[in-house]
């Protein structure tokens, strides 16, 4: 607007003014359509489920066949590691917390969490349990000191156990302050992301399944307008931006159904709302970037709201498990099958 402004005011003619503000429209689309996904080139093959920005520079991924990735670069290049002793496993979660030191996390038979503090050459077992049903599904922490792990129902509560140490020991929580699960309801293990510490040792999580619904601290339980009824459906992801919440799901079965696929709250989760224009089908990561801004993504594409929830818009149709935020920084990034890596421009 302020270019057509100027030239009018130097009177030109009016094909002048015609091309301005054909060019102010061009600037305006270009602006409306500016977050934009650009795929990077990882050179591996591997599925990604875990992620972790540290900053606008390093960038750490896990996933499949026992793989860590780094860069320190903003994703142009990458070192890969294949965790000795671990070429099997799969690390659905990582939590970095620079270029040396980060966790992974392994699901089960055993659970494991193995910590490097040099870039990924080394790692050792931190915390390993093979305890029968045992099945982690996310790492969160609060600052660089106090983490959790939740883990599936053991005897009809979520497992947790927390770290003071930035993961050098972890310790099970007790059992009285364990939150309680309805039959059938459990976590995804599909993005690292379905807890969210509020504070030291504080909380919010989301479950599915059977039943899947919000806890906003361990012992209360909210349902959620999200579908569930199968073990495929329910909630995958939370994000927390001061009272407002935003979780995703769906029915990783029905990639490309928006039935059930997201809900948000204004009031730390009281009251939950659907979106008028939902993201495009099953969701397994939601994060929140800034104001009224959230991204979300899944099998079939990534979506982002700049009402709160309210209205979607499809910004890609490549596929990802995770997108994470810079936790110091702007920078965005995505992962997710067939060493799938990229950044939000
Ligand atoms: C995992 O490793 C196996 C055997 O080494 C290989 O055949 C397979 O392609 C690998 N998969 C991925 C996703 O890297
Ligand atoms: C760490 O890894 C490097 C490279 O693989 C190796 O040379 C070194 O001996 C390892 N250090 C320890 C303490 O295992
Ligand atoms: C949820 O919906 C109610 C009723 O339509 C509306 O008053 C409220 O503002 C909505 N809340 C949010 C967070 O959009």
């Amino acid at each position: 607007m302020l270019i057509v402004k100027f030239f009018r005011k130097q009177q030109f003619g009016s094909f002048f003014i015609k091309a301005t503000l054909f060019v102010s429209i061009i600037i305006q689309a270009a602006v409306l359509n500016a977050q934009q996904v650009t795929m990077l080139t990882s050179g591996t093959r591997a599925s990604f489920r875990g992620l972790s920005v540290v900053n606008n520079n390093i960038v750490w991924v896990s996933g499949s066949n026992g793989t860590v990735g780094r860069s320190t670069n903003a994703g142009k290049t990458w070192q890969w590691h294949s965790v000795k002793g671990f070429e099997k496993t799969e690390f659905r979660d990582i939590e970095a917390f620079d270029s040396n030191t980060a966790i992974i996390m392994a699901i089960a038979e055993p659970a494991y969490i193995l910590r490097t503090t040099d870039g990924g050459q080394n790692w050792s077992t931190v915390y390993k349990n093979d305890r029968k049903g045992m099945f982690l599904d996310a790492v969160d922490f609060y600052n660089e000191k106090y983490g959790m792990v939740v883990g599936d129902p053991l005897n009809g509560k979520f497992y947790i156990a927390v770290t003071e140490n930035a993961g050098k020991s972890w310790k099970e929580w007790p059992e009285f302050h364990l939150p309680v699960a309805d039959s059938g309801e459990a976590c995804f293990a599909s993005s690292g992301t379905n807890i969210r510490m509020t504070g030291v040792f504080s909380f919010v999580l989301a479950s599915g399944g059977i039943s899947s619904n919000f806890f906003p601290t361990w012992n209360k339980k909210v349902k959620i307008p999200l579908l569930q009824g199968k073990e495929s459906t329910g909630a995958n992801s939370v994000a927390v931006y001061r009272k407002k919440i935003m979780l995703v799901g769906g029915d990783f079965n029905a990639k490309d159904s928006t039935n059930g696929n997201i809900c948000f709250s204004a009031n730390r989760g009281k009251t939950f709302n659907i979106s008028e224009m939902p993201p495009s089908g099953y969701r397994s990561s939601v994060e929140h970037l800034y104001k009224k801004t959230w991204i979300t993504c899944g099998l079939n594409g990534v979506d982002i709201s700049n009402d709160d929830g309210k209205t979607f818009r499809k910004i890609s149709s490549d596929g990802f498990h995770v997108v994470r935020k810079a936790k110091k920084g702007k920078a965005v990034f995505l992962a997710g099958g067939g060493g799938r890596v990229a950044w939000l421009q």
